[in-house]
């Protein structure tokens, strides 16, 4: 069941995704060669609390820490921990969702340590254009899956990897609510959008094959091949005056 949210709830939702904007433009202070993602996570920990919000990835299923940190080719689920430490040109994915007042925002953030390998860069540059294209699909009357054709063209047409075993994901009081939105589909397909529904859209994508393997951990999820992965996420509300992102 999709449920529709009131002004007074997305506002929340935008609360706390600009708190969440801002703590992700200033954890690049602390994303150094020799930096360890456990160390980050901690940071991550204290700026949620600082800013009045509540982690909503702390106790999922058991999930110990505040954020996911994917390096490389981990594609997301990255568990923080003292021996993964940054090394230049490193391609760091952090995803981050807690809520203000009951209402969450879910987003992901892709850093490059010093010097971006080119491929990986293009790769990143195609991340941020599906997210984009994601977000102007949710719109009024189309579909849920007419999101997901507007991300798999963009990946596609660049000739990128679209991981297919995670998906964006409707989102609210939970972090995970219906409607589940593929990174690739066919057009007219799922509920039809109406205004009051909010998304956290997130392609995840990779420079060779789309399967994915997960660590020991039960958590980490790297690519099969060992190719290096993007992944980015906003979380956007569907209103009558067009998609708005609430994680900016
Ligand atoms: N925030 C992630 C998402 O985009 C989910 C993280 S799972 C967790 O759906 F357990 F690590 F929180
Ligand atoms: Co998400």
């Amino acid at each position: 069941m999709i449920t529709l949210k009131s002004k007074t709830a997305i506002a929340k939702m935008a609360h706390a995704g600009a708190q969440l904007a801002e703590m992700l433009d200033a954890v690049k202070e602390h994303l150094k060669v020799g930096a360890d993602t456990l160390s980050i996570d901690r940071w991550i920990g204290q700026e949620i609390q600082r800013r009045g919000l509540v982690s909503l990835m702390k106790g999922y299923k058991g999930y110990q820490h505040v954020s996911c940190i994917s390096v490389n080719d981990v594609i997301v689920h990255g568990v923080p921990s003292t021996t993964t430490i940054l090394k230049d040109g490193d391609l760091v994915k952090i995803d981050v969702c807690a809520s203000y007042n009951g209402y969450a925002a879910d987003l992901a953030r892709p850093y490059f340590i010093g010097q971006a390998n080119p491929q990986a860069q293009r790769m990143v540059d195609c991340a941020r254009r599906a997210l984009e294209a994601g977000v102007r699909a949710s719109k009024v009357g189309n579909r849920v899956s007419d999101i997901s054709v507007a991300i798999q063209e963009v990946v596609e047409k660049d000739g990128f990897g679209i991981v297919r075993i995670f998906a964006g994901h409707g989102i609210g009081k939970r972090m995970h609510e219906d409607p589940e939105i593929l990174n690739y589909g066919k057009p007219g397909k799922g509920a039809v959008l109406q205004p009051g529904m909010t998304f956290a859209l997130e392609p995840m994508i990779t420079m060779g094959g789309e399967d994915v393997v997960i660590d020991n951990d039960k958590w980490t999820a790297r690519t099969q091949d060992g190719s290096w992965a993007a992944h980015i996420e906003d979380t956007v509300a569907v209103t009558a005056h067009g998609p708005q992102v609430l994680t900016r």
